[in-house]
């Protein structure tokens, strides 16, 4: 049971950030990527098409046997995590809660941004997240929080486009409000952004901390496995496996290049239907 491999899934190349950090962190874990790149990007489309997109990706991750399921997608945790959690009986790790608790740590001031798809901040899930998360630690702490949708930073980021002039008008267009609000810590709502990080650092200024969730997920990733017994201490045959739905020679490249190391095994499937298997528990 042990080392049955984690589960990742997201929308396209998003995710490889947590895929990275988890990597990183958790060394003897094996693991399964699964960008779902037929349908990318889910930020625009409607609840009721996220949740059958997201319900279809666990799908297959559960049927290759995962111990774990990190959805590394923002979209899909702000419209999906109830319906997930409702279908399967595998535990989940969702980006939006690390990303969260990790601003309301590193806010002095209280004044968060944050950034991510039309449906993320249409859905209002990181702002309840982080008022939430600052609640815990302090009751009586004021915050204030300003969210912005970015759509054209994930065609960007899947175009490879992520340090062009391109990039920086967009960038430009988008965070100059927040500059205007004088916020201290931006979360990078969506796990395509960070891939952007230099773009939108330099576009803030000093001054502004940016919420990478991958090292926060990572380490929640970590936490939960210890705590149901999980973790896999084999460091012998350790692997990740790389599944995508359409254009994996495109994937392929920009993998390659976001991970810094060649990948063993990538394969393209189709998972669609998927949300009518049979799922039953692997724990
Ligand atoms: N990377 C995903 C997220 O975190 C999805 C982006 C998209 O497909 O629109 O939101």
């Amino acid at each position: 049971m042990n080392s049955l491999p984690i589960g990742i899934f997201d929308s396209g190349i998003g995710g490889l950030t947590v895929l990275r950090a988890i990597r990183d962190r958790l060394k003897s874990e094996n693991l399964l990527y699964l960008g779902d790149t037929a349908r990318v990007p889910y930020g625009t489309k409607s609840r009721t098409t996220i949740e059958r997109y997201a319900v279809e990706d666990a799908a297959f991750l559960v049927e290759k046997g995962v111990k774990l399921i990190v959805v590394a997608c923002n979209t899909a945790s702000a419209m999906a995590r109830e319906r997930l959690r409702e279908e399967f009986d595998i535990p989940f790790l969702t980006v939006l809660g690390p990303g969260a608790r990790a601003a309301a740590r590193q806010t002095l001031t209280g004044r968060i941004g944050v950034i991510a798809t039309e449906a993320t901040i249409g859905s209002g899930a990181y702002e309840r997240a982080i008022r939430e998360a600052v609640r815990n630690e302090d009751e009586t702490r004021a915050i204030e929080v300003f969210s912005k949708a970015c759509p054209l930073f994930v065609p960007l980021v899947e175009e490879g486009e992520t340090d062009s002039d391109i990039a920086k008008q967009v960038a430009v267009k988008y965070l100059a409000e927040l500059r205007d609000r004088k916020i201290d810590t931006l979360v990078l709502g969506c796990t395509h952004y960070p891939l952007l990080k230099g773009v939108i650092a330099e576009t803030m200024g000093n001054g502004v901390t940016l919420i990478d969730s991958a090292d926060a997920v990572a380490e929640e990733a970590r936490i939960l496995l210890a705590r149901l017994d999980l973790l896999n201490d084999d460091i012998t045959s350790n692997y990740s496996r790389f599944y995508v739905t359409d254009a994996a020679g495109r994937f392929h490249r920009i993998a390659e290049r976001i991970l810094g190391a060649p990948l063993d095994h990538l394969e393209a499937v189709e998972i669609w239907g998927h949300d009518r298997l049979n799922t039953t528990a692997t724990n």
